[in-house]
């Protein structure tokens, strides 16, 4: 939905973006220079610093260039070519290399006969269905532990035909990026420049950096199609002003795309999230008639924003350990606790969306100040992100998973009420049982 809060702040958007822009433009020239001084980078924060970026960036050549400039630093690769599915030609064709990647003649791009494309499209989840990228050296073990097993369902030709293609362009570990099923972009990357093999930490931040790089591609589009609309409107001051409204509707759906990509990781419905939304609204309005303070649209829209983008920061996490059936390992967990300030950092760049941002940095305070990243106690932490962590918490225990069946609304309430003072503020634990108790009667 546009927000009168966007359109009174378009100005300020796009002045913010033109800074971002030479921001960038700095940032790159420092990049550049700590990978030659030879600084090792964190895959980690790399993933983030991209998901800031990808949000930033709409030139659509500048962003597949910065993709692999990503990924290059994320795992110190000798070369990457990127096949970005051109609409005009109908092929994936070779719109960015670097390092030593060369095609072969004749090889700078492709249709969709060729055996990579119908490997993303229908072959890898059949053969591969616990993986989506897919490693030379996994193919290779596969065609020589389960020769007999592929010859007989025919699947030795169609490994060979990718072996073939792999081979052709020296490709080591291809991703492909998708968007809604549709293949976008596929990414081959060379041998690793140490000749190590690529750690699961590496393959997780260049799966995670493709899947951000889709959300980015999309935007991209989506910003050039609306950048030609823009050209034929601007006839008058109040077309130019309707536009200006989609862009900052645009800006924020991209943010809202990526967040239901995490949602999805998260293997979240969509009417689980409608739910929480509709609870947290509730609760609040009811807490601000308590304390006699008016609940305002401005209020109201912070809060439906920060209960949808809360979890945006696991767009960092590595689906095994989002995924993961069993409890986390330490270390597991000292990643899982960075998403509220990842979250928090991928949106610090819009100015709308700054209280937003400080509410999602704080969803994991607990009320006796034993939570994190802040370490913040009572009323430090803010009220909406005291109502995020109740909401969340009662919909996590109620809510049936894959791998979980939902627990009755009482057995929810009797944990909230046990962690009242101690993980949540007591105030809202009270107010938020009295709205399902009445929700349910
Ligand atoms: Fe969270």
């Amino acid at each position: 939905m546009i927000t009168d809060q966007w359109v009174t702040t378009g100005s300020l958007l796009v002045l913010t973006a033109i800074c971002l822009y030479l921001l960038w433009a700095l940032n790159t020239r420092s990049a550049k220079t700590s990978t030659q001084s030879g600084r090792t980078s964190d895959p980690r924060l790399i993933v983030v610093e991209a998901a800031k970026r990808m949000v930033e960036i709409t030139d659509h050549d500048v962003l597949l260039r910065l993709i692999a400039r990503y990924m290059e630093e994320a795992v110190n690769v000798s070369q990457i070519g990127l096949f970005f599915w051109d609409d005009e030609v109908e092929k994936y064709r070779l719109t960015v290399q670097r390092g030593r990647f060369k095609a072969p003649k004749d090889h700078d791009q492709f249709g969709l006969e060729n055996p990579l494309v119908d490997w993303f499209q229908h072959r890898q989840s059949v053969l591969f269905p616990d993986q989506r990228s897919l490693l030379y050296a996994d193919l290779i073990k596969t065609m020589r532990e389960d020769l007999s097993f592929h010859e007989g369902r025919g699947n030795l030709a169609t490994l060979r035909l990718v072996k073939n293609e792999m081979d052709s362009y020296q490709c080591q570990y291809m991703i492909p990026c998708y968007y809604k099923h549709r293949l976008l972009a596929i990414v081959m990357l060379g041998a690793k420049q140490d000749g190590t093999r690529y750690t699961q930490e590496e393959l997780d931040a260049l799966e995670t950096l493709s899947n951000i790089a889709a959300m980015g591609i999309r935007n991209s589009q989506l910003v050039e199609k609306h950048r030609r609309t823009n050209e034929e409107l601007k006839k008058g001051i109040e077309e130019v002003e309707t536009l200006r409204k989609r862009d900052m509707d645009q800006f924020y759906q991209t943010i809202v795309t990526l967040a239901e990509a995490v949602n999805a990781k998260d293997q979240y419905t969509h009417s689980h999230l409608e739910e929480v939304e509709a609870l947290g609204q509730k609760v609040a309005e009811r807490i601000y008639q308590i304390k006699g303070v008016p609940f305002d649209y401005a209020k109201r829209h912070i809060l439906s924003t920060a209960l949808k983008l809360h979890d945006l920061g696991k767009v960092g996490t590595p689906d095994h350990i989002l995924k993961k059936k069993g409890s986390l390992t330490n270390e597991e967990w000292v990643t899982m606790r960075l998403h509220p300030e990842v979250g928090a950092r991928i949106l610090s760049p819009i100015p709308t969306l700054r209280e937003v941002a400080y509410i999602i940095r704080h969803h994991h305070e607990n009320y006796d100040g034993s939570g994190y990243p802040g370490h913040l106690k009572g009323e430090e932490i803010p009220l909406e992100a005291r109502i995020i962590s109740v909401v969340d918490t009662y919909h996590a225990i109620v809510s049936t998973r894959p791998y979980r069946k939902g627990q009755p609304m009482e057995i929810a309430i009797e944990v909230l009420r046990s962690m009242a003072g101690k993980q949540f503020d007591p105030e809202v634990v009270d107010v938020f049982v009295d709205v399902v108790k009445n929700q349910a009667a």
